[in-house]
């Protein structure tokens, strides 16, 4: 995606062959800077403190790390440490998981003095498999909203999404957003419904951003409007994205998604779910076995913001001393979901319908 006519990916490796380059996420939207990864730790902490965050970024990031870590130990030991401290970053995201499982498939059988060159170009393949992975979720998405313009006769097609599942949120494209772009340069009119989505505003600080950078009309929502929105016939689809699907369809997304999927149900309204192969959890088939990351209470109890002089500063909205919740996602049950956007085609949200897209993942077959 562009940033003031730059291309740009979330995640780059610099041309001294191993510093690894990301955009804080933190920073957004009131700065565009990058940050530079050169160690285990570094990687680890762009994770945790979510200057990078969504499930195929999370990823990616995680596959780099492993790569970082080798540089400095490439024994057995070595990874083992690496996948640990960089598993235990974000409990949610099944992406995080695959990862690290594809890392020491390319990495365990190579002799020490080969693993560093081989983690790295495993990690600069999930991220370009990423890329088009997206892309193609974008084109099987593309038509669904093509088929909602032809029935509205041209007039603009309304989407909400919750939360960030766009370029920010992958290597590039994004999930959900992907059909959207896709949509708007194909010149079909789009409008969207952006969730703030509390605590950490990723919609209000992410998702506004990178659909303002290319172009896409929006409007910011407080994240308890959309059911009015949608009594009011003014969403024509949601389309989210998802931390971890499990076999047989339930979602697990960031926080509020499963209201939206209650209120589209009771409206009529299809609920979509846009989703990499590298999301699945073919392990899990009941969503409530998903493990949900609660963060820290003061995401909740304070807000960061920009000041009319400029500073950037992090307030206190509740009482000194108030107990705060911070569930970082829920999850929604399959029977809510309309259909799932993969890169291998739309199929219902059910254990059958995934398995027809990913027949390799069929009862009795090697997963
Ligand atoms: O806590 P976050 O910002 O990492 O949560 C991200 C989401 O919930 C996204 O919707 C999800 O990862 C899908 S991203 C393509």
């Amino acid at each position: 995606m562009n940033i003031d006519g730059k291309h740009y990916r979330t995640i780059w490796l610099k041309d001294d062959g191993s510093t690894v380059e990301i955009i804080d996420q933190t920073k957004l939207p009131f700065a565009f800077e990058t940050v530079s990864l050169r160690t285990l730790e570094d990687a680890a902490r762009a994770i945790q403190s979510m200057q990078v965050r969504g499930a195929p970024l999370i990823g990616a990031t995680a596959a780099y790390g492993v790569a970082l870590a080798l540089r400095h130990d490439a024994s057995d030991e070595g990874l083992d440490r690496a996948c640990t401290t960089l598993a235990a970053t974000r409990p949610t995201a099944i992406n995080l998981r695959w990862a690290l499982d594809e890392m020491r498939k390319a990495i365990r059988n190579q002799p020490r003095d080969k693993r560093v060159a081989a983690a790295y170009a495993r990690a600069a393949a999930i991220c370009d498999e990423d890329v088009e992975t997206n892309r193609r979720i974008g084109e099987h998405g593309l038509g669904l909203i093509r088929a909602h313009a032809d029935k509205k006769g041209g007039a603009r097609v309304n989407i909400l999404t919750h939360c960030n599942a766009g370029w920010l949120a992958t290597v590039d494209w994004g999930t959900a957003l992907a059909p959207i772009y896709r949509a708007h340069d194909e010149g079909i009119a789009v409008h969207v419904w952006v969730d703030e989505t509390r605590p950490r505003n990723q919609g209000a600080s992410l998702t506004a951003f990178e659909l303002g950078a290319h172009g896409v009309p929006y409007t910011l929502i407080a994240d308890n409007a959309g059911g009015h929105l949608m009594q009011k016939k003014l969403v024509d689809l949601c389309i989210v994205g998802t931390d971890r699907t499990t076999a047989t369809g339930d979602v697990a997304n960031k926080i509020g998604t499963y209201l939206k999927a209650l209120a589209a149900r009771d409206n009529d309204i299809p609920f979509l779910v846009a989703l990499p192969y590298s999301t699945i959890d073919w392990s899990l088939t009941d969503g409530s076995l998903i493990p949900i990351e609660e963060r820290d209470a003061a995401e909740v109890t304070r807000m960061t913001g920009r000041l009319d002089d400029g500073t950037i500063a992090t307030v206190l909205i509740a009482p000194e001393g108030s107990r705060a919740a911070n569930y970082g996602f829920d999850v929604t049950p399959a029977r809510l979901v309309t259909g799932f956007i993969t890169e291998r085609g739309v199929t219902p949200a059910t254990r059958d319908g995934l398995t027809t897209l990913y027949p390799e993942h069929r009862k009795g077959q090697a997963a």
